[in-house]
């Protein structure tokens, strides 16, 4: 019997037609990530789950997955899967890491250029008339320092992205080796020393008991005046609250951010604050990355539901 999928998030078609070519019977419900009790109901039907980050894939989800053996992951974070129930039960939980760095990388420079410059702000005003050509003086990123937390694939893409804007790049990254670092072209240094030093910081690192609150208050604290945060990795890196008390004090300059300690964010200590950027977890949201990803998980999934590799 055909092995049976089910597509529980918005996923390109191309995921779809690589299950049936490949003889996976697959159901495209993009609806149930966003109804866990519809999902429960169906879940038990299934050998495999293909989601984005909408489905929540919890203890109680897995405890109904009776026929589960995989769940494919379209992007990387698998933070919105628990993965020791998974692990317990002997589900594979895999993802794409390599889909939507570039992706991820160009919104991380995208976002950097966007505060340097007050871009968003300059264009409301700009759409409503207004001719503020003084209001609008930014700083150049050529010759400033870039401190990069996480030096992985997306870190290591922004890297090689800064150094063609002739930045200078240091890295804070515990598993970065000395050869690797030289490799990019990256000067490895100790987070403090990459807070007191960087006029741009950004974010590389997945959200795990280590890097929570990476930016803590007591860390923003250390920052030089004038630094300005970009994050497109995950919420609950940065303190929201105390950098948007640093921001309104002046010591931070400005800040971009992409994703949110609470997702949907429909409210932050950064909203509304003058030169804060913000979009709504837009990292890997070009349509490159969602073809890329999409193939990817199907092609993975499937392999592992037909032959077991
Ligand atoms: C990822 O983990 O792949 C990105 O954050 C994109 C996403 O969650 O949609």
């Amino acid at each position: 019997m055909a092995p049976r999928v089910l597509i529980s998030d918005k996923l390109s078609d191309a995921a779809v037609q690589i299950f049936r070519d490949r003889g996976v019977e697959v159901d495209f419900r993009p609806e149930l990530g966003k109804d866990k009790d519809a999902l429960l109901a169906v879940i038990g039907d299934y050998d495999g789950l293909a989601i984005r980050s909408a489905t929540k894939v919890t203890e109680k989800v897995i405890a109904e997955a009776t026929n589960l053996k995989v769940i494919g992951r379209a992007g990387i974070g698998v933070d919105n899967v628990d993965i020791p129930a998974a692990s317990k039960k002997g589900i594979i939980v895999m993802n794409t890491p390599f889909g939507n760095s570039i992706t991820t990388a160009e919104h991380a420079i995208a976002m950097m250029f966007a505060v340097a410059r007050q871009i968003p702000e300059a264009s409301t005003s700009t759409h409503a008339g207004k001719w503020e050509k003084s209001r609008f003086m930014g700083v150049e990123l050529t010759h400033k320092t870039l401190g990069v937390i996480g030096a992985g694939n997306i870190g290591s893409i922004v890297i090689d992205r800064a150094l063609g804007l002739r930045m200078k790049v240091i890295a804070y990254d515990p598993f970065l080796s000395e050869e690797r670092a030289t490799e990019i072209g990256v000067e490895k240094v100790e987070l403090d020393d990459l807070l007191k030093r960087s006029d741009f910081i950004t974010l590389h690192v997945p959200l795990t008991d280590q890097t929570r609150n990476i930016l803590s208050a007591e860390n923003i604290a250390k920052l030089k005046p004038g630094v300005r945060i970009v994050n497109c990795a995950r919420g609950g890196l940065v303190d929201e609250a105390a950098l948007a008390d640093a921001l309104k004090d002046g010591r931070v300059a400005g800040a971009a951010f992409d994703v949110f300690a609470e997702e949907p964010a429909t409210a932050s200590p950064l909203f509304n604050l003058p030169n804060v950027v913000v979009t709504p977890h837009l990292g890997a949201a070009t349509t490159e990355a969602q073809e890329n990803v999409a193939l990817q998980v199907a092609e993975q999934m499937s392999d592992y539901l037909l032959t077991g590799a």
